[in-house]
């Protein structure tokens, strides 16, 4: 019989309740990966839509699904063993990863468990200055606004559209990030400012300390300013929060300006930037373990900082998703792992 660990799984679609810390067969690194020990494990917005089984997307494009399913893509934690064809990591070495994004969309990233195993090209070391929990809440966050803001970096074919994502010049722009709180969104407010931009932050009223102790220039309080009216001028929008609604910002943009729409399904605004003379542009994330070791040197430096809205034991996954489900997330909700 192989060997057991604990992870939480799901045997149906469903609200965080089909969600069970049980045990589960330990992972074996294949050729090529690594096995971590998972020391703290960070949630994203794609676990809560394999959770309910993608019901936002169009069926065709439903990712088919094998029971049971094993959430979540972020990791950090400690090589365990590695396959005899990995040299660049070894037993003892502190790490963290996005695993297997988007390849493993169907559930095949497995993260919401005491083992993992990981392709080592996605593999990052963990920057010594954060602790576990802050490593992993950083992944899919961090190389999402580094993807968009700073460099692409891969070839891969974008599924969003027909031409590769580019990032523009920063330096000496002004950049308004909306939903300027949650993971993406505060990466990117730092990100911008670390390349000179000016920043303006926008989020619900709770969150303008944390956004200007990360160094926005402006603060706008969506609930009481609509920032598309607001603001104007801008050289770039990062919308992340994106969907329908993100066409609005089109009117906040100068001519030559760009709106990246960090979840663009539903945009329908194509013809009004072409009038507009606005360039709308996304990109699907991608794992890379060089990349995140090239963004991990600003969180060991301090130049970032990944704010942590609040840690659940693993067990308690359910109640982590409980509280992504009430919306107005601080930066990252992270599960914690015993060592
Ligand atoms: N393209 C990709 O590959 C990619 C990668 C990662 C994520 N995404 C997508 O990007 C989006 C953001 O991801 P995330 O991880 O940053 O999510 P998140 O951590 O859940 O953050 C969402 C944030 O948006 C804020 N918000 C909600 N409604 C808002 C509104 N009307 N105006 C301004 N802010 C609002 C929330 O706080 P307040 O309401 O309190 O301000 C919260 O802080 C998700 O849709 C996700 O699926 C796409």
């Amino acid at each position: 019989m192989s060997e057991r660990m604990k992870a939480v799984r799901q045997h149906a679609f469903g609200g965080p309740e089909v969600l069970v810390y049980e045990d589960a067969p330990k992972p074996r690194p294949a050729a090529g990966e690594v096995l971590v020990r998972v020391r703290a494990v960070g949630l994203n917005p794609p676990d809560w839509y394999l959770r309910e089984g993608y019901k936002a997307l169009p069926p065709e494009w439903r990712p088919q699904v094998t029971f049971p399913v094993i959430l979540g893509t972020d990791i950090s934690g400690v090589v365990e063993a590695v396959a005899e064809d990995v040299g660049d990591f070894r037993a003892g070495d502190e790490v963290h990863a996005m695993v297997r994004f988007p390849g493993g969309l169907a559930g095949g990233s497995r993260a919401y468990a005491e083992y993992v195993s990981v392709p080592a090209s996605e593999v990052a070391r963990k920057p010594v200055g954060i602790d576990h929990a802050h490593a992993a809440a950083a992944p899919m966050s961090l190389l999402t606004a580094w993807q968009f803001l700073i460099d692409l970096g891969h070839d891969a074919q974008n599924p969003l559209q027909p031409h590769p994502h580019r990032p523009v010049p920063l330096a000496g722009r002004t950049v308004l990030v909306n939903g300027a709180a949650g993971g993406v969104g505060h990466l990117a407010v730092q990100l911008a400012k670390w390349r000179g931009a000016r920043v303006l932050a926008v989020a619900s009223g709770r969150h303008e300390a944390m956004l200007r102790a990360l160094g926005a220039d402006a603060f706008i309080d969506y609930a009481r300013d609509a920032p598309e009216d607001v603001a104007r001028e801008v050289d770039l929008v990062v919308d992340a929060v994106g969907g329908a609604a993100s066409g609005r910002f089109l009117r906040t943009l100068k001519r030559g300006g760009t709106l990246f729409p960090i979840f663009p399904l539903g945009f329908s605004g194509g013809e009004e930037a072409a009038t507009r003379g606005v360039t709308v542009s996304a990109t699907q994330v991608r794992s890379s373990g060089a990349q995140l070791e090239q963004a991990g040197r600003l969180l060991d430096d301090g130049t970032l900082r990944v704010v942590i809205d609040s840690t659940y034991p693993l067990a308690h996954a359910r109640r982590a998703h409980e509280r992504a489900e009430a919306g107005h997330i601080q930066g990252k909700i992270v599960l914690t792992v015993d060592g």
